[in-house]
Formats: structure tokens, C-alpha cells, sequence
């Protein structure tokens, strides 16, 4: 089968670098088209910064990298960076990218790629805030219709919330946008926290990247050791949830995933609450389903894939 084209929604984060890494690394089964960039984990400069360095770690310094949008819809922007460190790919020492910069805007990549590629055959991959897909939505109404699928890291359920009790970091960071995607009528395949907490780097794990013992495994490693400490004083867990690359893996090998095919509305007014998203897991509501919802992961085999496809970097 030939490889599923896919456009990366970005604001590296060591875990959005894992994700990157995990595509780039499996080209029998992932075409990257391009890496767009947003404002998120820490602010556009640095995620652009931190997206042409993990091209280049993977040795891909030909792939497309775009910047995006500087700041939500229609809010002020909240960053990551009490989990993330100052660069956002705080851990390893890494140095700054020689790749250039696309010139043309990330929105702007995402409308023609959409308008020029046959009908269904780009998958978006949104691991950060949805401002980026959400314009492209708002600029383009056109294009909606040609996307394939929305493979996206974002919200909660059981977990309820992280970066406030009630709602998950990219989706709270731009609510607006969310509720965009979410109502866009685009098949929508998401990874909650309620998935991603179960996707932990437990110590075994995190030797397992350094034992593969190429520059790839050892810059994993020390990344994820790096917000390690964070998650472990946060949750007294035995490691760090591997947010993003969740949603790689699923393109990879879907069946390492369950989930429900359920409604998903995102929470744009209420300040309590805000960018909580809606999960109607038990059907209790009639709302017809958006969302194929995932609950579970094979851990074991999620990490087994990490490891033997970091090692081909
Ligand atoms: C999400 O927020 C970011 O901090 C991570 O990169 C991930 O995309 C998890 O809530
Ligand atoms: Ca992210």
C-alpha cells in the first residue's frame, strides 16, 4: 500500500519531537508533505526553531517546515514551558537548525497541499493547538471536504484535564479553534489524555531509547528524562506520558488503539471550564458521533514500535 500522506501540526515539545521522529522514520507507511508550525508549548519562534531540529536529528533537513499562527483565534497566547523548559526541547544539547524556513505561511501550505493533492488522500495530524487547521478551515471552507482524516493529540475524558482540572493543553490553549475542527464534519480519530496517560515512559523504556545507542535514541532519552520530573512530582507516576507520538503510531499500527466512536463538543464559554472537551463516552446524549475516541493502548507494543523505528534513524 502506498504510504498515507500527512501534514504535521507542530509546537515541539519534547513529545511532538518523539511523534516527528516516529513518521520520519517509518517512510513505508508515512509521507510527510510538510510540518506546519504553531504558537503553543512555547511561543512560533521557537517551535519553527525546534521543528527544523528534529528534521535535522532525523537526518531529514529536506523536509518542508512552515510557521504558522503566532497566537490563538481569539485569545491571549498560554505556553508550556513550567513542563517543556525555556526552549521547549529542553534535555539534550542540540544545536540550532541550518534548514531554512519555508517563506510561505503554514496556513497557506495547508490550503493549496489540500486543493492540489486528490480528494481524501492528505491525513492532518494536529499535535498542538488548532489554530492553524481552524484558519485554514475559516480561509477555505473548499478544503474541508478533501481532507482524509484528522488524527489529532488532544483533549480528555476520564483524565478531565492537565493545564487546568477540567481541560487538556492544546485544546484549552484555543478553544475556538477546537470547536472549529471539531464541528468541521471531518472523520476525527483523537488521542486524550485518557490514552496518552497510559502511554508512560517507565525507566525500562527510557533505557530501551538510550540502548539503541544512535544520536536519535540518546536525544530521546535525554528528552524525555528531561519532563520526566515534572510528570513524576505532578502525578507520582512511574514516568512521563508520551502525548503526541500516539497519533504517528496510529497511522502506523491502528490496531495497537481502542476507542468509541462517540460526540465530542468543545467548552468555549464557561471560564471554569474552558476548552473542556465534551465527551459523551456512555451515548447518554443523542448528538450524533464526530469522533472515533480512544480509550486504550497496547503500551508494550507502542513502545516496542518507538524503539525498533528510532533505531532505522
Ligand atoms: C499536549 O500538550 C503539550 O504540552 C504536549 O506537547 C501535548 O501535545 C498534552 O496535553
Ligand atoms: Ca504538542
Amino acid at each position: 500500500m502506498a504510504p498515507r500522506k500527512i501534514i504535521i501540526d507542530t509546537d515541539p515539545g519534547q513529545d511532538d519531537a518523539v511523534a516527528i521522529l516516529l513518521a520520519l522514520a517509518s517512510p513505508e507507511e508515512i509521507e510527510v508533505l510538510g510540518i506546519t508550525c504553531v504558537a503553543g508549548n512555547v511561543p512560533l519562534a521557537l517551535t519553527t526553531r525546534n521543528a527544523r531540529i528534529v528534521c535535522e536529528l532525523a537526518g531529514r533537513p529536506d523536509i518542508k517546515v512552515f510557521a504558522g499562527s503566532d497566537r490563538p483565534l481569539k485569545r491571549d497566547l498560554i505556553t508550556a514551558e513550567h513542563v517543556h523548559g525555556k526552549t521547549g526541547l529542553d534535555g539534550p544539547v542540540l544545536s540550532d537548525p541550518i534548514m531554512p524556513l519555508q517563506e510561505k505561511h503554514a496556513v497557506d501550505f495547508i490550503i493549496e497541499t489540500l486543493r492540489s493533492e486528490p480528494k481524501g488522500s492528505v491525513t492532518l495530524v494536529p499535535i498542538g493547538p488548532l489554530t492553524n487547521i481552524a484558519t485554514a478551515f475559516e480561509q477555505a471552507p473548499d478544503v474541508v471536504g478533501n481532507v482524509a482524516e484528522i488524527v489529532l493529540m488532544g483533549g480528555a475524558y476520564f483524565q478531565v484535564g492537565n493545564i487546568t482540572p477540567a481541560a487538556e493543553f492544546n485544546i484549552h490553549v484555543d478553544p475556538e479553534a477546537a470547536a472549529r475542527v471539531f464541528g468541521s464534519g471531518v472523520p476525527l480519530v483523537v488521542m486524550p489524555l485518557d490514552v496518552t496517560h497510559k502511554a508512560l515512559v517507565t525507566r525500562a523504556r527510557n533505557d530501551a531509547f538510550r540502548a539503541i545507542k544512535n544520536r536519535v535514541g540518546e536525544a530521546v532519552a535525554e528528552m524525555t528524562d528531561f519532563f520526566e520530573r515534572f510528570d513524576r512530582e505532578k502525578y507520582g507516576s512511574e514516568g512521563a506520558p508520551l502525548h503526541d507520538p500516539c497519533t504517528t503510531a496510529y497511522l502506523i499500527r491502528p490496531e495497537l488503539f481502542s476507542g468509541r466512536h462517540i460526540n465530542v463538543e468543545i467548552e468555549t464559554t464557561s471560564d471554569l471550564t474552558l476548552g473542556m472537551t465534551v465527551a459523551d463516552w456512555w451515548r447518554v446524549t443523542d448528538r450524533a458521533p464526530n469522533a472515533l475516541f480512544i480509550g486504550d493502548i497496547d503500551a508494550d507494543g507502542f513502545f516496542s514500535l518507538l524503539t525498533e523505528r528510532l533505531a532505522r534513524l
